[in-house]
């Protein structure tokens, strides 16, 4: 009787642990940064290198990823807007 009782409430908390642990690591993967997009989405078929030489406005960082994702990129709306702010601000025409 008292043995179920206890089976049943650490059952308990391991499901709340998991929950807490989901939660937690989706929200991390919602808040990933325009740098941390860049590094990991922007890698996969070339470097960083033809970003790096490259200085856009922010309309010119859209198109660009616009055709990135024409090509194969993948990112959400959302992520694109990270993404092209984070471009425009370290690689915009104000950057050496
Ligand atoms: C699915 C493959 C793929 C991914 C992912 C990708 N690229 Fe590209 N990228 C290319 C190809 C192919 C070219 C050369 C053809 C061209 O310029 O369209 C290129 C060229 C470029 C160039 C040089 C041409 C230019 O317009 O200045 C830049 C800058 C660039 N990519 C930025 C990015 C950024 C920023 C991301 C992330 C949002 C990204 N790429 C992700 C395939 C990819």
């Amino acid at each position: 009787m008292g043995r179920k009782r206890l089976d049943g409430a650490s059952a308990f908390w391991r499901v709340l642990v998991f929950a807490l642990l989901m939660t937690l690591l989706a929200s991390c993967a919602l808040r990933a940064t325009g740098e941390e997009l860049v590094q990991s989405e922007c890698t996969r078929c070339h470097t960083l290198a033809p970003i790096e030489v490259a200085s856009k406005t922010s309309n010119e960082w859209q198109d660009t990823v616009h055709r990135m994702i024409e090509h194969g990129a993948n990112l959400s709306e959302g992520q694109v807007m990270r993404v092209v702010d984070y471009l425009a601000e370290s690689y915009g025409p104000a950057s050496p």
